[in-house]
């Protein structure tokens, strides 16, 4: 696979491109097998994939979360290569390449950006909108591939892309777990181990949830979910949400469950000094 640092490197590269499809991954690197799979579903569904590695400074809003964020770059390119072909690549830009002058555009994204992250994580989805809609605009993909981890940046993603009327098709992918049930992330290997020992228990509290979803009341779902994280040494709940998945508008009982609609658990909580994100789908009938 090629490494590009530039834009025009990868703007020449699309240039070459006469035939076929461009799948695009955009990433901030420290990558795990949850990226992988990204890449791997990109490889599968066009003829050329991309991925871009950029920590990209816009979306923190807490700037030493964005010190700590890792980077290993040469690990990065080590496993991409695993399942990239030398018609692939990788970007890696500096942000200086990225954001030669600040970005200044302001995305609006009503109500999608006024529940879970969103007021937690003031400017977040601004920051990702900013980074989005640049790289998409560089690369000029025609599908680009995201993690359902993140249900609430697809959701933003996907209304970015039908607000800038951008013809690039966002394809939601399943989250990739590990072996004790803890969704992959670059964070995971901050936690400290007495954190990582507990951190199956998430996973294995959203089930708890999905099994009570049938005959429990919404409340008492919330309830469960949040006293039982709690319950764990050094883990603090900050929300526990129950969206529908489009709209993302919270439910909180189940008389305003609505037919042809699908429902996500969404959990942010802090283990120790690290936060965490994980979603299920909870099926009510
Ligand atoms: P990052 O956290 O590196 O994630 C890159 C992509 O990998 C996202 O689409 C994310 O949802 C997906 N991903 C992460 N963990 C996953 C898992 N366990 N299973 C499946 N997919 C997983 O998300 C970002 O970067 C940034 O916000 C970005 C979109 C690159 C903009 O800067």
């Amino acid at each position: 696979m090629k490494v590009f640092t530039t834009i025009s490197e990868v703007k020449d590269f699309k240039l070459s491109v006469k035939e076929g499809l461009l799948g695009f991954v955009p990433t901030m690197g420290a990558l795990h097998n949850g990226h992988l799979s990204l890449v791997k579903e990109a490889k599968k569904r066009s003829s050329f994939v991309g991925v871009s590695i950029f920590v990209n400074p816009t979306q923190f809003n807490d700037l030493s979360d964005l010190d700590r964020y890792p980077r290993t770059p040469d690990a990065d390119i080590a496993l991409l290569s695993q399942v990239m072909e030398e018609t692939d690549f990788v970007f890696m830009p500096s942000v200086s390449e990225m954001y030669p002058v600040k970005d200044n555009r302001v995305f609006h994204f009503g109500n999608l950006e006024n529940v879970m992250e969103g007021p937690n994580r003031p400017g977040h989805f601004n920051g990702v909108a900013q980074v989005v809609s640049r790289l998409f605009d560089i690369v000029q993909p025609d599908m680009a591939f995201f993690g359902q981890k993140d249900f609430q940046q697809v959701a933003i993603i996907q209304d970015m892309v039908r607000q800038l009327n951008l013809k690039v098709k966002i394809v939601p992918c399943p989250i990739i777990r590990e072996p004790d049930g803890l969704a992959m992330s670059s964070r995971n290997r901050l936690l400290l181990p007495e954190h990582r020992k507990n951190a199956g228990q998430i996973y294995e509290t959203l089930l708890n949830a999905s099994e009570m979803s049938k005959g429990k009341d919404i409340s008492e779902i919330k309830t469960f979910v949040v006293d039982k994280i709690n319950s764990i040494s050094g883990f603090r709940t900050e929300y526990f949400e129950i969206v529908e998945s489009v709209s993302l508008t919270p439910l909180n009982s189940k008389a305003d469950l609505k037919e042809r609609c699908r429902y996500f658990g969404c959990i942010a909580l802090y283990a120790g000094a690290i936060r965490l994100i994980d979603n299920i789908e909870l099926k009510f009938k």
